[in-house]
């Protein structure tokens, strides 16, 4: 079994259609949509980068070519721009060191499991971490991301680990929810169960899955052979489960804020709560706001 190898690598699956944005997200990826002036995915690539990861994978398919895009040298741009004598920060973020990012293609998007077990052959015998962008994890001001909470958890325990947050009991059945176990230290709890969009009675607690894991490679082994599950979509959650018993299981409890940007109202609260905070505009955001409720 492989535990505590450092997580270098992390799927970002970003084949899903986004229906629930259309029609924006027609010949747009939803992951390209900005929260003020940053998509959804540069957001999640900095979150990795803060948290050691070098290796980028995108789970990717027909119409997502411009999330490569954003990460690759836009060079008439910025001779442009430095032609006209403009600082270029604004681009810099959003360049990838040169082979850091690995597409591969999920031809149909059988759901989430299947499209991690699509980059298989890229994570290789390594854990490995997993991105959903289209939630926006916000770190406190002065503390770390979600993921680098993450990884200095699976410092302590190694294994599994899977960030967690709590929502009102009658929200569970549209999440994946986790049976907790004995609690290791302050926001580390072990897991004992998982289950995928469960009915509010059967629900084992408030807890859900919220976008971001580390997951040992054993993982692609039991994706290779499940069927489908919740929504006739191959579930990650239902992976995941079948591993508890044989390796460590552990949620984090982000210490932080996530918006849920795949609906559109986490999504505009996001924008509203990230531009407000912004030093550049966060007053005039603020003013516009009171005007607007007024
Ligand atoms: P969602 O459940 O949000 O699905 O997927 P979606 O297709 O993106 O959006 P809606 O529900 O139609 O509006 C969660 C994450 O998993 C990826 C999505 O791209 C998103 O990042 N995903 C989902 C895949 O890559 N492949 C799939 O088959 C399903």
């Amino acid at each position: 079994m492989t535990t505590n190898k450092p997580v270098k690598k992390a799927v970002f699956p970003v084949a899903g259609l986004g229906t629930r944005f259309l029609p924006a997200t027609k010949a747009i990826p939803k992951e390209m949509l900005a929260v003020v002036d940053r998509p959804l995915i540069q957001y999640a690539v900095d979150e990795a980068r803060e948290a050691g990861i070098e290796q980028m994978i995108f789970v990717t398919g027909r119409g997502k070519t411009a999330i490569v895009e954003h990460f690759d040298i836009a060079y008439e741009l910025e001779a442009t721009m430095a032609a006209r004598g403009k600082a270029l920060d604004a681009i810099d973020c959003a360049r990838a060191t040169p082979g850091n990012i690995i597409t591969v293609r999920q031809q149909v998007p059988l759901g989430l499991g299947h499209a991690i077990w699509c980059a298989r052959a890229i994570v290789g015998n390594e854990p490995f971490a997993i991105f959903l962008p289209d939630e926006l994890m916000v770190a406190h001001p002065g503390s770390t991301g979600c993921m680098k909470q993450m990884v200095e958890a699976y410092g302590e325990v190694g294994g599994n680990l899977i960030s967690v947050l709590e929502v009102p009991r009658d929200e569970v059945s549209s999440y994946g929810v986790i049976a907790p176990g004995r609690e290791v230290a302050e926001s580390l709890t072990e897991v004992t169960g998982l289950v995928e969009k469960p009915p509010v009675a059967d629900a084992p607690s408030n807890k859900i899955i919220s976008g971001r894991y580390i997951l040992q490679p054993e993982v692609m082994r039991v994706l290779e052979g499940q069927g489908k599950g919740a929504g006739g979509e191959i579930q990650l959650t239902d992976a995941m489960a079948r591993m508890i018993g044989s390796q460590p299981f552990h949620a984090v409890t982000f210490q932080g804020r996530r918006y849920d940007c795949g609906s559109k109202l986490g999504f505009v609260e996001a924008t509203l709560a990230l531009a407000l905070e912004r030093p550049d505009m966060g007053a005039e955001v603020r003013a516009m706001a009171a005007r607007l409720l007024a």
